[in-house]
């Protein structure tokens, strides 16, 4: 299972979307699965229980996934969009790496901006508070590098990035 990481805003959840409509892969989004199964929204799961119990349902997620994974019989392809945080815990990392390759959407701090302005739904995301989301930003990239492969997204379609996706992968 290939895993894509990247800061909010970078596009992983709109390519996971295009992929598998254009290409039929699986997707699988790590938000949208944990919002499913707390019946809360990723805004409403901070504010009610913070952003610990959201980190430890991130890593039960995860955890659940590797084990199912090493239950089933080969799925069709299938893409993991994570939440921008996900790959920050090293355990979250561990599982990550059991699950296959992992691929870092790059998108500048500035680009990122743009894409967010006036975002709401993101709890650890303030336009009002750039310079510490730019620290924030800087301080994710060395474990970001870290990923398997790294796609140059900033100046890309979303039809643009999937190709790499399936290039790096090929290669
Ligand atoms: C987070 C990113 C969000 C979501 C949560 C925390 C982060 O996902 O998991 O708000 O720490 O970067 P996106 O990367 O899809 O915005």
């Amino acid at each position: 299972m290939l895993n894509i990481w990247g800061f909010m805003g970078s596009g992983k959840s709109t390519l996971g979307r295009y992929v598998a409509q254009v290409y039929q892969w699986k997707h699988i989004d790590s938000d949208e699965r944990i919002e499913q199964a707390e019946g809360l929204s990723i805004p409403e799961l901070f504010a009610r229980y913070g952003e610990s119990y959201f980190r430890q349902k991130e890593t039960d997620f995860l955890a659940r996934l590797v084990r199912d994974q090493q239950e089933s019989d080969a799925e069709p392809f299938t893409v993991l969009t994570t939440g921008g945080g996900m790959p920050l815990r090293e355990e979250n990392r561990q599982y990550l790496r059991q699950l296959g390759p992992s691929v870092y959407l790059h998108v500048s701090f500035e680009e990122i901006v743009r894409r967010l302005a006036q975002d709401d739904q993101r709890p650890l995301w303030n336009e009002r508070e750039l310079a510490k989301m730019k620290q924030r930003y800087h301080e994710r990239l060395s474990i970001y590098r870290t990923a398997d492969h790294i796609i140059e997204a900033d100046h890309y379609t979303v039809a643009q990035v999937a190709e790499q996706l399936k290039n790096v992968i090929r290669a």
